[in-house]
């Protein structure tokens, strides 16, 4: 049986310069200090890393990428790597991104290659799927989901499996102000977990957990939280102001759940 702690985590995209994320972080972790009941991380631009880790040493919020590319070292021009990404305090990363798929080229198999670098570097990935406005009125969404969280968990074991998260994000969600509704996100989210267990057991399938991302807010993390798949969210235009992330992060404790 799962019992999954809530994970609310913060993809601040391109936004905010070192020392604007510094003072988000700080005030995050004023607001957020007696807050035990939910996970938090947050995933700043690869410029304010270093400065946000310093900040939230210590506190219960972690740290994440914001994507890293699968080779360890080498001539890779602006690339930044596993090692480099936990050397800079990062436990978690934010892998294959419907914004990297769209506009840098990311595909199953790169977002599989970074999911193995991450795991061997000794993060925990955070792998997003979620299908386009197009592929759901096609009546596409669970085979669009079906091929990103085979392709992106290809060749990974239970082990593997144990450190990762994944996201639920239908792109038509992101930035737009339309959340699926939380019967819509528990129908997809459920699916993955289904397809989790099929292919590595029911008790990686519980104990994994699953996050909502598409504009989610304060107003609306409560009725998400209650559905039985759906354990946290990753939130962007939100987590870029320290009192919306923090009330999400405070209405995701969500009611006693039996998840025997
Ligand atoms: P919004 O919360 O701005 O819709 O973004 C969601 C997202 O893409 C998080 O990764």
């Amino acid at each position: 049986m799962g019992n999954r702690r809530p994970l609310i985590a913060g993809n601040w995209k391109m936004f905010k310069t070192a020392p604007e994320a510094a003072d988000l972080a700080s005030r995050l972790k004023s607001l957020l200090h007696d807050l035990t009941d939910v996970d938090v991380m947050v995933a700043p631009a690869f410029t304010a890393l270093g400065v946000v880790a310093d900040i939230v040493k210590g506190s219960a919020i972690h740290l994440g990428g914001q994507d890293l590319f699968w080779e360890r070292e080498g001539a890779y021009t602006g690339q930044v790597s596993a090692p480099m990404l936990k050397a800079a305090g990062c436990s978690h990363v934010i892998i294959g991104h419907s914004e990297r798929r769209q506009y840098f080229g990311e595909t199953n198999a790169t977002a599989n290659r970074k999911m193995k670098a991450a795991l061997a570097g000794g993060l925990m990935p955070v792998l997003c799927v979620g299908e386009s406005e197009g592929e759901r009125e096609a009546g596409q969404t669970f085979p669009v989901v079906k091929g990103q969280l085979e392709g992106g968990l290809n060749g990974l074991d239970a082990e593997g499996l144990e450190q990762a998260t994944v996201a639920y994000e239908p792109v038509w969600a992101i930035g737009t102000g339309k959340t699926a509704t939380r019967e819509q996100a528990q129908e997809v989210h459920q699916f993955i977990r289904g397809r989790i267990k099929e292919s590595f057991g029911e008790g990686i399938a519980n104990a994994l957990r699953i996050l909502y991302g598409g504009s989610v807010k304060s107003a609306n993390i409560a009725e998400l939280i209650a559905m039985d798949d759906i354990d946290g969210a990753l939130v962007g235009g939100a987590s870029l102001d320290a009192e919306s992330f923090a009330a999400i992060a405070r209405n995701a404790v969500r009611p006693v759940k039996d998840h025997s």
